[in-house]
């Protein structure tokens, strides 16, 4: 695990999830660890398909019902028999482990505020999610009521929440305006009674941060928050992002398949392919001198100017990263990455690297770490 200094707001630690599918279980995410501190943003980067989204839904309890419920699967004897044994687990305190058979769903540790979340009933989980923890989801155009307008959608967050009767209507209100501000949506007293098809993509996506900021969270995870716009409008969603972070001292883990986005906007970061984390740390350091072979490549298939520059000065070659990545339904025995890593070895097809600590606060998923050229 990441040791800290500061004070931990989420922790992560072996977390597993796997879908329930027409071929078999999905295995998404492959014992993950990792931790957010107070104040910082972690990115989760890394190729499609590699279980950055499945973490986000682990983390908000959506994970299981999402799986167990999907039309094209739900249906099925196999499906169901695995749903069945995976309820009757849980209620034992009993993993895949124990069991000797792979579960659907999320096992492992979701430590968040002296909780585990993997243990929380929905009931206990509906007050935290959208409340002290908040996501901006995936693309902008489902997520909005296209029928009710901004200064509803966003209030409603408060009011869901509000169980006691406790709020006031002038203090929701107020609460709105500086939220609508923080996201710099302009003009917010005559905007709030807008709907969402009067704003344009870039301002609904700020619309969604400010829905996912209203109610001050300890926690916002958000998943891909630019990719729906165009890439003038990227950097103000960003800019956006880190004044708010900076004024309410969030916590933040902030997913995306962009190096920019992650440059821009991230302390730390992990890097992902196949459902594992292989490289974790200070994004800086992750993504100037990557140590895993996956990084490396992953960087260097879309790699920015100045990379193009460095590159050029050490004469290696710009290439994408050769195949595809594993089928997430079948376990292989080694490195996720060993089917289409250059330095691969027999041990890498064999046996899974340990997730090491290399130095502090740097964390790695290879075999052939130390024998690995210099980058
Ligand atoms: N509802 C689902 N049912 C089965 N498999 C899924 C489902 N959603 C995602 N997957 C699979 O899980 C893996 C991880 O997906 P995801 O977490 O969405 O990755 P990312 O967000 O990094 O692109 C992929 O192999 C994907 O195809
Ligand atoms: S463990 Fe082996 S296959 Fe995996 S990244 Fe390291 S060198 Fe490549
Ligand atoms: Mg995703």
């Amino acid at each position: 695990m990441v040791t800290s200094d500061g004070e931990v707001t989420l922790k992560v630690e072996n977390l597993r999830a796997c879908y329930t599918s027409k071929k078999g279980l999905v295995k998404a995410v492959n014992n993950v660890s990792f931790e957010v501190r107070k104040g910082e943003t972690v990115g989760l980067f890394g190729e499609s398909g590699a279980g950055k989204t499945s973490i986000a839904l682990a983390i908000l309890g959506m994970f299981d019902d999402l799986s167990r419920h999907h039309a094209s699967t739900a249906a099925s004897e196999e499906n169901k028999r695995l749903w069945a044994l995976k309820d009757e687990a849980r209620k034992k305190g009993l993993t895949s482990e124990d069991l000797g058979e792979d579960l659907p769903g999320v096992e492992g540790h979701i430590w968040f505020k002296g909780k585990d979340l993997v243990t929380l009933e929905e009931k206990e989980y509906r007050k935290l999610r959208g409340d002290e923890i908040t996501y901006v989801p995936q693309g902008t155009t489902k997520s909005l009521n296209p029928y009710s307008n901004i200064e509803e959608q966003t209030a409603e967050v408060l009011w869901a929440h509000d169980e006691d009767s406790e709020l006031k209507e002038w203090q929701v209100m107020k609460r709105l305006l500086q939220t609508l501000d923080l996201v710099e949506l302009g003009d917010v007293d005559i905007r709030k009674s807008m709907k969402p098809s009067q704003f344009s993509v870039g301002e609904d996506q700020r619309v969604l941060i400010a829905m996912a900021l209203i109610s001050h969270p300890a926690l916002m995870i958000a998943d891909e928050p630019t990719t729906a716009v165009d890439v003038g409008l990227q950097n103000r969603i960003l800019d956006a992002i880190q004044i708010v972070r900076d004024e309410l001292d969030l916590s933040m883990l902030l997913i995306s398949n962009n190096q920019g986005t992650i440059a821009k906007t991230c302390d730390r970061v992990g890097v992902m392919t196949a459902g594992h984390i292989v490289e974790f740390g200070d994004t800086e350091r992750v993504l100037n001198s990557p140590g895993h072979p996956f990084t490396r490549a992953f960087i260097m298939s879309n790699p920015s100017m100045e990379l193009i520059r460095k590159i050029k000065e050490k004469g290696l070659r710009i290439r994408g990263i050769p195949g595809k990545p594993p089928d997430p339904t079948e376990t292989l025995p080694g490195c996720p990455f060993s089917e289409r890593c250059e330095y691969a070895q027999d041990i890498c097809r064999e046996k899974l690297p340990e997730y090491r600590e290399i130095e502090e606060d740097y964390w790695i998923l290879c075999h052939r770490y130390d024998e690995l050229p210099e980058w």
